[in-house]
């Protein structure tokens, strides 16, 4: 057909309503509306259409009658063309009301109809009842992206943003957009750079966050600072993580730890309040580092269920098990949990756990079925003890029926894993009520720990991250015993954001950054920039970030970021539909003077 017969740029007539809005009230009016054909069904001389857009559905349908054109044209019709359509919302006869449709209890009669672009045969129906790979999603994601599903949740991420645009702007924070080609920065990723034409050889990289640049703008007088900011980190990916995605930050000159705590409850509130109409319980409990830790194994701990860890090193105190005893004499530590008796796993699947944490951790986990308080039953029952039974028993408040797990070693290990086997005994026994939210703060977290691969001291936050001035003066007597001034918020075991009171001196920045096995020279040579504007009347300050696409995800009540991004990347960081990464023209390379050696 001649191009000009089919490339339509300006709709032929404006639309008045959106298909899925229309209610019986509407019944009489004359319509003009615009979408996709949905599905069409002809019987005998009428042409049922569903016409679909960005609301819903509504039922289109074609009398020869009405208009002979229309109708021709209507029974031409595929899945997916885009077309206008003008008529009369009428009532539908009650024998036809379609109940599971908002529109069900009327229709469209039209008496004109355009096709404004037909379809290719699309790979997969727009329903989330059809069952389709990911990768055919990803590939076809403006398809996917007309699901309702798509379509509501990427609306409640937009509610999400308008509602902290207001939060911040009525508690006096100013907006300010930083730059994306910017200086690597420490967050502990891999950078994305990007090279520069102009000096070659230098790089760009991307911000892992906008962490120095709203320390600046404390500097520069902004006082409170929020945005909402593109983040870049090369990181293994895992459902909850991307390699682009968007923080809430926030920076404010002087606050106390609780006031950032009480700005960003009061965020969560109005985001709750307005988005799901949800009333959220505030203060949010807090939690030390070290108990959330000691109870939960985790520093962002899920705690819409129980089974906590227990400590059980005093009760092995005195045990002849030669793996506990070796492990305590190398000042390790024992913890427990139980397993309350309406759960039950069997031998075969205690095994495969067993097996399962001795890869991924490199620990042993022991258990045993308690019979009675001092009756064990297990591999490992009969090489304990009366007394260490009884007094694990009495910790543990074990039942007959009761399976206790029990697993020795280094501290900073064993809590990670049992925590670890607590969330799996969780997911796989315990029923939690939807919409169940355990908001808290962990604070008080330490300010370095040790790197494992190279022995060194790492930050567990960031290098700007303030000390407690009470620990200061063991800053380079005993790093590793300094707690910083720093905070996470969590909800339901996921990590919503993490923040901290900063350093404002540059001498303190400049010993921390030594500590950390940055020479002088080499600090300067990163971060002048910032000891010197730190040297200018900086004031204190603080602030945090949250991952934005997390707090979607759970408002969504999905658990993939995927979900709630409108172009997300595989977890190969692909975008499958452009195909980026992608090759680049030789000639590019060499005006940038780079050169690709595999
Ligand atoms: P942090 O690195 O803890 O802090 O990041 C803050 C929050 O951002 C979210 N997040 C992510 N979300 C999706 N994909 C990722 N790859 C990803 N990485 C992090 C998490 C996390 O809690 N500059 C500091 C904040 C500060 O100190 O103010 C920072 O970036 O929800």
């Amino acid at each position: 057909m001649a191009i000009e017969r089919t490339f339509h740029p300006l709709p032929p007539w404006q639309r008045t309503d959106y298909c899925g809005a229309l209610r019986k009230d509407d019944a009489g009016r004359q319509v003009a509306l615009w979408g996709w054909v949905d599905g069409r069904r002809d019987h005998g001389r009428l042409v049922f259409i569903d016409l679909r857009d960005r609301e819903g559905i509504i039922q289109v349908v074609f009398n020869p009658e009405r208009s002979a054109p229309a109708h021709d044209v209507a029974r031409s019709l595929r899945a997916e063309y885009y077309v206008a359509i003008k008529g009369e919302v009428v009532m539908r006869a009650p024998t036809t009301v379609n109940a599971a449709l908002a529109t069900g209890e009327i229709e469209v009669m039209a008496h004109a109809l355009e096709v404004l672009n037909p379809s290719a045969p699309p790979p997969f129906r727009i329903t989330e009842e059809e069952q389709v790979t990911e990768e055919l999603r990803l590939r076809y994601r403006y398809l996917d992206l007309r699901k309702p599903l798509l379509q509501r949740n990427l609306r409640l991420r937009h509610a999400i943003m308008r509602a902290t645009r207001a939060h911040f702007d009525e508690h006096g924070f100013v907006e300010v957009e930083t730059p994306i080609l910017w200086r690597p920065t420490p967050e502990g990723a891999r950078d994305y750079l990007v090279p520069s034409r102009v000096s070659p050889g230098h790089f760009y990289a991307l911000p892992q966050s906008p962490q120095l640049l709203k320390q600046i703008l404390m500097i520069g007088g902004f006082d409170r600072y929020y945005q909402i900011a593109k983040c870049f980190r090369d990181e293994d990916l895992r459902a909850n993580r991307q390699p682009e995605f968007s923080q809430i930050d926030v920076e404010m000159t002087c606050p106390r730890p609780e006031d950032i705590i009480a700005i960003i409850e009061g965020l969560f509130t109005r985001i709750y309040r307005d988005v799901l109409g949800v009333a959220l319980d505030v203060p949010f409990p807090r939690l030390t580092y070290e108990e959330a830790m000691e109870r939960f194994g985790s520093d962002k701990p899920d705690a819409r269920f129980g089974m906590e860890l227990r400590n059980l090193t005093a009760a092995f105190a005195e045990t002849e098990l030669n793996v506990i005893r070796r492990s305590l004499a190398e000042r390790g530590a024992v913890y427990g949990l139980r397993l309350p008796s309406e759960f039950q796993l069997t031998r075969r699947e205690l095994d495969e756990m067993v097996a399962q944490i001795r890869s991924r951790f490199d620990l042993g986990l022991s258990w045993a079925k308690v019979a009675t308080e001092d009756e064990w039953q297990g591999p490992i029952a009969k090489h304990l003890g009366q007394t260490e039974k009884s007094r694990a028993a009495r910790v543990l408040e074990l039942a007959p029926g009761d399976t206790v797990f029990l697993m020795a070693g280094a501290r900073n290990k064993v809590r990670p894993a049992m925590g670890d086997v607590r969330l799996q005994l969780g997911a796989r026994f315990v029923s939690l009520p939807p919409g169940l939210l355990r908001f808290m703060w962990v604070v008080n977290f330490p300010l370095f720990e040790r790197s494992e691969q190279e022995g060194r001291l790492t930050s567990v936050n960031h290098p700007f991250t303030a000390p407690c001035p009470e620990d200061l003066e063991a800053l380079e007597r005993d790093p590793l015993s300094v707690h910083a001034l720093a905070y996470d918020v969590v909800l339901n075991g996921e990590e919503l954001g993490g923040g901290s009171i900063r350093i404002h001196n540059s001498e303190l920045q400049l010993k921390v950054f030594e500590l950390l096995g940055l020479s002088r020279d080499e600090a300067m040579d990163k971060f002048g920039f910032l000891i010197e504007a730190l040297s200018y009347g900086a004031p204190p300050h603080g602030g945090i970030a949250l991952g934005l696409d997390r707090i979607a995800m759970l408002i969504c009540g999905t658990d993939s970021l995927r979900d709630v991004m409108a172009f997300p990347k595989t977890q190969r960081a692909v975008d499958l539909m452009s195909g980026a990464p992608a090759e680049v023209d030789p000639a590019q390379l060499e005006e940038l003077c780079v050169k690709i050696l595999s």
